[in-house]
C-alpha cells in the first residue's frame, strides 16, 4: 500500500494549479443520467472518486469516454469527459458499488425522475459520522414518490405519469439532498420549491449545468430554489468550477510553512470565510488575474477561533487543515464542528507530531506549539489525511503518512503540486 513521505521544513514558493471541484464533478456526472443526449464535462479532476462514479454510471448504461479515449492513471489534468446514457439499462445501484462512496446514492434522483423507479442501496455510515438519508426520502416523497426501505435498499417509485412538483423545506441543510431534489424536480410535472436549500457553490454549478441542458431553475445558490419541471433535458457542455477545498488546503499549507504561492485557476469568492480566517492567522492574501496569491514571510501564526457551518460559513471540509495550521499558532484557539459528529479523527494523529489538542464535545482546544516534529501517522479520511500532509510540511524531520488511498479520493497530483513549490514530498510504494 502506498505511503507519502514528507521531509518538513521547506517554505513553499511557486504556482499551484487548482483542479476542478470533486464535489461539483460528482453531482454533475450523475446529472448525465437525466438525458439520453451527450453531457460533456470539462475540467473534471482525475481522482479515485471520479473513477468510481464512472463505474457506477456504467452500471446504469452510461457510455463514457475520456477526451475521446481512455487515459492511464495520472496522465492529464483537467480532463474532458463525455457521458451518454441513451438507455438506462438498470435502475438498481447495488451495495457493492454504493458502499464505496456515499455520493453514488445520489443516482436515486435522476433514475426516479427519468425511469419512474430506482432501487438504491443505503450508503451506510462512514468514518466522519452516521450520515442518514432521511432528508432525501422526505424530499422525494414531497414530489409524490413512494419510498420503502427493504433489505438495505431504498426502493423508490414515482406515480403513474411521473413525479409532481411540490414544496419541501429542509429541516437541516443538506448538500446531497439539495442536489438530488433539484435533479429529480427538473423532470417533474409542475413547479417545485425547495426551502432551506444548501447554498454551496457546487449546488449553483449543478443548476447552471442543468439549465444549459434545458431545465428551468432559479435561485440556486440561495436558500430558496424554484424548479419548473420540463418534459425532457438535452445534452450540454459544462466546465466544472474550481475546487474551493483544494484551494483552501494549499492556502493553509502556505500559511503554515511560510512562503509565497499563486493558486491558479481558482476564485476567492468561493471561500471568503476560510480566506478571512487564514488572513487573521497572519497570511497575506490577494486576488490575481487568474487566482489567489498567498504569502507569509516572517510573521508568526496567530490563534483564530472558527465554527464550521453550511456555506457561506467556514466549510467542514477545511476544518482538519485549519486545525493543522492552528497547532503552530502562538496561542490558544478553538475549533467547533457543527456538521458531522465524528470529524476529529485527525486530532490524535496531529498529536503524534507534537500538537497539543484537547476535545470537549464538538469543540477542540488547540494550544499552539513552537515546533512540530515528524512522525509516522495514519490517514483516516480524505480531509483529515491532507491535514497531516500540511502539518508534515511544517514539521521538523520525516513524516510518513500511511493509508494514502484516502488522499487519492480527492487531491489530484498532490505530491507533484507541492514538490514543484519546493516541498519534499514523495510517494513510497511498498
Ligand atoms: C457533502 O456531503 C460533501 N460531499 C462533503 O464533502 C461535505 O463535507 C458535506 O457536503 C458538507 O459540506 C460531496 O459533495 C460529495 P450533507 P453530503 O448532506 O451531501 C446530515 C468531502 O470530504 N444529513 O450536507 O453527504 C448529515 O449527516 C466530503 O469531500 C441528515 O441528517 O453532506 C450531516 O450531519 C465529506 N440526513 C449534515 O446533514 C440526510 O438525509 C450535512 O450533510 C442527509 C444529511
Amino acid at each position: 500500500m502506498d505511503r507519502i513521505r514528507i521531509v518538513g521544513g521547506n517554505q513553499l514558493h511557486g504556482v499551484i494549479p487548482i483542479s476542478g471541484a470533486k464535489n461539483a464533478a460528482l453531482p454533475l456526472m450523475i446529472a448525465s443520467l437525466l438525458t439520453d443526449d451527450t453531457l460533456t464535462l470539462e475540467n473534471v479532476p482525475h481522482l479515485a472518486d471520479v473513477e468510481q462514479l464512472i463505474r457506477i454510471l456504467g452500471n446504469h448504461g452510461a457510455d463514457i469516454s475520456v477526451n475521446g479515449r481512455r487515459e492511464r492513471q495520472g496522465e492529464s489534468y483537467a480532463r474532458t469527459i463525455h457521458f451518454i446514457s441513451r438507455n438506462i439499462v438498470s435502475t438498481t445501484a447495488p451495495y457493492e458499488l454504493v458502499s464505496k462512496m456515499r455520493a453514488s446514492f445520489w443516482v436515486i434522483g435522476p433514475l426516479l425522475a427519468r425511469e419512474g423507479k430506482a432501487r438504491v442501496s443505503l450508503p451506510g455510515g462512514c468514518a466522519i459520522g452516521t450520515r442518514p438519508v432521511d432528508l432525501f426520502i422526505e424530499g422525494l416523497t414531497a414530489l409524490g414518490a413512494n419510498i420503502e426501505i427493504d433489505g438495505g435498499y431504498v426502493n423508490a417509485t414515482a406515480p403513474e405519469g411521473g413525479l409532481t412538483g411540490g414544496r419541501y423545506v429542509f429541516p437541516k441543510v443538506s448538500v446531497g439532498a439539495t442536489h438530488v431534489l433539484m435533479m429529480a424536480a427538473t423532470l417533474a410535472n409542475g413547479t417545485t420549491v425547495i426551502g432551506n436549500a444548501a447554498r454551496e457553490p457546487e449546488v449553483a454549478d449543478l443548476a447552471k449545468c442543468l439549465n444549459a441542458m434545458g431545465a428551468k431553475i432559479t435561485g440556486a445558490g440561495t436558500g430558496t430554489i424554484t424548479i419548473e419541471g420540463v418534459r425532457s433535458l438535452s445534452g450540454a457542455r459544462h466546465r466544472v468550477l474550481p475546487d474551493r477545498i483544494e484551494t483552501g488546503t494549499y492556502a493553509m499549507a502556505v500559511a503554515m510553512t511560510g512562503g509565497d504561492v499563486i493558486l491558479e485557476d481558482t476564485e476567492a469568492s468561493l471561500l471568503d470565510t476560510a480566506l478571512e480566517a487564514i488572513r487573521r492567522a497572519g497570511a497575506e492574501i490577494s486576488e490575481t488575474n487568474s487566482g489567489i496569491r498567498v504569502v507569509r514571510n516572517g510573521a508568526g501564526i496567530r490563534p483564530v477561533d472558527i465554527v464550521t457551518d453550511p456555506f457561506p460559513g467556514f466549510p467542514t471540509d477545511l476544518q482538519a487543515q485549519f486545525m493543522g495550521l492552528m497547532t503552530k499558532s502562538s496561542g490558544v484557539s478553538h475549533i467547533t464542528e457543527t456538521i458531522f459528529e465524528n470529524r476529529f479523527m485527525h486530532v490524535q494523529e496531529l498529536a503524534r507530531l507534537g500538537a497539543k489538542i484537547s476535545l470537549s464535545g464538538q469543540t477542540a482546544k488547540i494550544e499552539g506549539v513552537g515546533r512540530l516534529k515528524g512522525a509516522p501517522v495514519m490517514a483516516t479520511d480524505l480531509r483529515a489525511s491532507v491535514s497531516l500532509v500540511i502539518a508534515g510540511l511544517a514539521a521538523e524531520g520525516e513524516t510518513m503518512v500511511s493509508r494514502v488511498y484516502h488522499l487519492d479520493r480527492g487531491f489530484e497530483r498532490l505530491e507533484e503540486k507541492l514538490t514543484r513549490c519546493g516541498a519534499h514530498v514523495e510517494r513510497v510504494s511498498d
